[in-house]
């Protein structure tokens, strides 16, 4: 089946990224690409050695395609969801930094449309997950105290990173507001930083007496996410509506 694909965000790092592989694969047809740079009548450009129809229109691109992968902007996710529902068009969300009411209305939306969101597209994430929820069942992580340290590139906009509130959220232990605090066993410190071009990096470490559990992953490429995006896009185009993702739907 050929895979009719339009990509919000197209000039972005991740967007840039999603196009260049979709190239490579049979069953993915770039049909559109938007950037508030380009005019609404789509024009042909040069994106990773690629011509693509651009666009600035989120609606139009929405519409031309038979699913739409989002790595634009927090910002800009009603409309997308909104033109997305108008279209009854299967939507990839890989936009992340949302608040709980934009989570809801994203919950809300996929009653009437496929919806893949994840603030996550990599595997090992997902795994990380389990180990945590697996760690979190044991006696081990009643009494211990958990740090998260999640390292980004300085233009990341969101803070924390939407992973490291999915790995809190998996210790079942409440987010500690001021990371700086003294550690408690009942709450989890997520430690923020942003350096140079670090792709993504998260560390859990569980602390109890004598003993620490430390689990980390790496990103080393963007094609981890590129690559988890266009596998969710191909999961969801058969799909019912519904709320899909790579992560347990609780934790996000
Ligand atoms: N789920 C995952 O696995 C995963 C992995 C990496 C990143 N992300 C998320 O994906 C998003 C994009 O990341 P990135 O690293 O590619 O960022 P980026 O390089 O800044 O690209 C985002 C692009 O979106 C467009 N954009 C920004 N603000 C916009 C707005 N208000 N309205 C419309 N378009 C806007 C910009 O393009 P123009 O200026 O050309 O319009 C920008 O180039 C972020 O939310 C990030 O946290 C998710």
């Amino acid at each position: 089946m050929l895979i009719g694909l339009s990509v919000l965000g197209a000039m972005g790092k991740m967007g840039k990224n999603i196009l260049a592989l979709a190239a490579n694969q049979s069953n993915y047809k770039v049909v559109m690409g938007t950037s508030r740079k380009c005019s609404e009548r789509p024009t042909l450009q040069k994106i990773a050695n690629m011509d693509i129809n651009m666009t600035s229109s989120a609606k139009l691109a929405i519409h031309a395609s038979d699913i739409t992968i989002d790595v634009s902007s927090k910002d800009t996710i009603l409309y997308h969801l909104e033109y997305a529902k108008q279209s009854l068009k299967p939507i990839v969300i890989g936009t992340t930094g949302h608040s709980i009411e934009i989570q809801k209305k994203i919950e809300d939306t996929a009653q009437y449309i496929p919806i893949f969101y994840t603030p996550n597209f990599s595997p090992g994430i997902a795994l990380l997950l389990q180990l945590v929820e697996f760690i979190k069942t044991s006696g081990f992580c009643e009494n211990c105290c958990v740090d998260i340290i999640e390292t980004h590139h300085i233009h990341k906009k969101d803070l924390p990173s939407g992973t490291a509130i999915a790995l809190a959220k998996a210790t079942d232990k409440e987010i500690a507001e001021d990371a700086t605090t003294k550690n408690k066993s009942s709450q989890v410190r997520i430690h923020a930083i942003r350096s140079g071009e670090v792709i993504g990096e998260h560390q859990v470490i569980f602390e109890y007496g004598n003993e620490q559990i430390k689990l980390t992953h790496q990103a080393h490429s963007r094609d981890v996410f590129a690559q988890g995006a266009l596998a969710a896009a191909a999961f969801l185009i058969d799909k019912k509506p519904g709320l899909y993702s790579n992560i347990n739907n609780s934790l996000i």
